[in-house]
């Protein structure tokens, strides 16, 4: 299955990615890397590995729709049948998401419904809470929203800062997205109106 991996900084996701689909646990095909930003570090990372990519930067144009309008352009020219947001930093418009309702997924540092937006892992210490983790869900137009697939939860432990935090749950990051992905290539996972679904069964 043809799949696009949206970035716009370092990609250690979309390098989970990589690995998942070269040790034969992912049945996919990278079509693209696609960024907004020309500096992002995962550009190189991606291009190392063979894999084409391309920028849309986001400042080329007046209007969100414009740009989402042009991203769903080349993913479509891509042939993505499958589009993973991998700490994709722009908040989508319905242009974008209506194009791919149910082929579209994100990751989000947190245990959604907790903390939907930005500094996930600061907010979860300022709360103290015990435990922190990630989600991957699918896209909908609620920002950070969508009916959730997979997560994992990781302990806080005495002293952590938001670095040493998030540096754990990146480890389950890399873990949780890979498999979900490959739920929905094996045609297991689907999106609803009631929600996601795995096996026909609600998650
Ligand atoms: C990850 O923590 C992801 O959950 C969040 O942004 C970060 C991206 O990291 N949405 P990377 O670019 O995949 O290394």
């Amino acid at each position: 299955l043809p799949i696009a991996i949206l970035i716009s900084g370092r990609g250690s996701n979309m390098v989970a990615f990589i690995e998942a689909v070269a040790a034969g646990q992912l049945d996919a095909r990278i079509a693209l890397v696609l960024s907004n930003n020309p500096d992002a570090a995962g550009l190189e990372r991606a291009r190392e590995a063979g894999i084409d990519t391309a920028v849309i930067n986001h400042r080329d144009y007046a209007r969100r729709e414009d740009f989402d309008a042009a991203m769903v352009a080349r993913l479509r020219q891509a042939g993505a049948e499958l589009v993973i947001l991998a700490g994709f930093m722009r908040i989508l418009t319905s242009v974008f998401i209506t194009a791919f309702r149910g082929q579209l997924l994100n990751i989000h540092p947190s245990l959604l419904p907790k903390y939907p937006g930005l500094n996930t892992h600061q907010r979860a210490l300022d709360a103290g809470d015990s435990e922190a983790g990630v989600t991957v869900h699918f896209v909908t137009e609620e920002l950070d929203g969508g009916p959730p697939v997979l997560q994992a939860r990781v302990p806080v432990q005495p002293g952590d800062s938001a670095d040493s935090l998030a540096a754990r749950v990146i480890v389950e990051e890399h873990k949780i997205y890979p498999l979900a992905a490959r739920w929905f290539v094996q045609g297991r996972l689907t999106l609803s109106e009631q929600g996601a679904f795995l096996d026909g069964k609600r998650l």
